[in-house]
């Protein structure tokens, strides 16, 4: 079976990834260190794939670990880099935490896939390198404006670091996802996001205010220039963007990258506002939301949705879950958290 190193392979798109790859007949080595999850979710991971699952609870920023797990596994066939920090607002009041987190792993990771000779990587990038665009939905090669947030800043920088070292090493390969916004759960109920210190995302915040666990729910901003003055983006299911993955490391393993370095869109190309998640998030729960309209949140772009035509071309990918499904998914896993949490 190919091996696959993936880092944050206990986070939320991680262990949903880990899980597809599995099905998929890969051998996943899981690095995490638990910062942002919990070792619970490993339980989770192995009842899914049926499958005993290692990870090693190594920060990437600690090189002197990440060698020894190198030594030991450098007969992998590529690396999926999912560990980073990933909320907007909390970029904005912590640059430096993102900074050195997103970056400082990213190098350490890239240092090892050149010493050890590791010919693949798939990157986790976002939508958020676009900045507030003029044209909608947005390509690959739609210009890249202003970083909005320390968080897109990274993701930018990210993206500019793979294209130079790539550039720079022979035989090696990279794909580089520009995930739009992750959502939902496992169908079955039984993997979902599970976050060390809350969540930080426009939809568990939303199960979390129709299941009680938290007061109202606060719109950020309801003065936008769009169709109900919310801002929009493209939610796409947690496992369509596992699933392009795991095409992105068999397009690389099977040598059908035109280029050393390609970048995807993976969004499902539909906008959504905050205010039709809401009605979403009603319409899959029978339960009201309870909100209220606050000031705009600092880092946010107005809108954003993806074409997609790409990644349908090369990696035959197509979504296969909407709005409705994400939060029905995610209402599930909402519902076993809280079960869960009530012993
Ligand atoms: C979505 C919308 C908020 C919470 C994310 C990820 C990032 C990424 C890109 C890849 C915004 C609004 C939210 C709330 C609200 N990509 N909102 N009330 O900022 O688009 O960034 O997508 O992985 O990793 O963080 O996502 O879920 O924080 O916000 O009104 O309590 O919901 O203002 O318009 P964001 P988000």
């Amino acid at each position: 079976m190919p091996k696959v190193i993936v880092s944050g392979g206990c986070g939320y798109i991680g262990s949903h990834s880990a899980v597809d790859l599995i099905a998929n007949g890969f051998d996943v080595i899981s690095i995490d260190s638990f910062i942002r999850s919990q070792p619970k979710i490993l339980k989770h991971i192995e009842h899914v794939s049926g499958k005993a699952y290692i990870n090693y609870s190594t920060d990437l920023c600690d090189k002197k670990q990440i060698v020894e797990l190198f030594n030991t596994h450098a007969d992998a066939v590529g690396i999926i880099h999912f560990a980073a920090l990933k909320s907007v607002p909390e970029s904005v009041k912590k640059p430096l935490d993102y900074y050195s987190n997103n970056i400082g792993g990213l190098c350490n990771l890239l240092e090892m896939m050149s010493e050890y000779n590791i010919p693949n990587i798939i990157f986790s990038s976002s939508c958020s390198v676009y900045g507030n665009v003029q044209t909608l939905p947005v390509k690959e090669d739609s210009p890249m404006g202003k970083a909005e947030s320390p968080y897109a800043a990274t993701k930018q920088m990210g993206e500019r670091i793979i294209e130079d070292f790539i550039r720079s090493e022979k035989d090696k390969n990279a794909v580089l996802l520009r995930y739009f916004n992750p959502g939902g759960a496992h169908p079955s109920g039984w993997l979902g996001e599970m976050p060390q210190n809350g969540v930080s995302n426009l939809i568990p915040i939303l199960m979390n205010a129709v299941s009680g666990a938290n007061s109202d729910f606060h719109v950020h901003g309801s003065d936008y220039p769009t169709r109900d003055g919310t801002c929009i983006r493209d939610y796409i299911h947690i496992m369509d963007l596992a699933d392009a993955h795991t095409r992105s490391l068999r397009h690389l393993l099977n040598g059908q990258n035109s280029n050393a370095c390609e970048i995807f869109n993976v969004g499902i190309g539909e906008g959504v506002s905050v205010l039709e998640a809401i009605k979403a998030t009603e319409l899959a729960t029978g339960l009201k939301v309870p909100y209220k309209v606050g000031p705009r949140r600092a880092g946010d772009v107005v809108a954003i949705y993806a074409d997609y035509t790409k990644a349908a071309h090369l990696l035959g990918w197509k979504p296969k879950y909407d709005i409705n499904d994400i939060m029905r998914t995610a209402w599930k896993w909402e519902q076993y958290l809280k079960s869960e949490s009530e012993g």
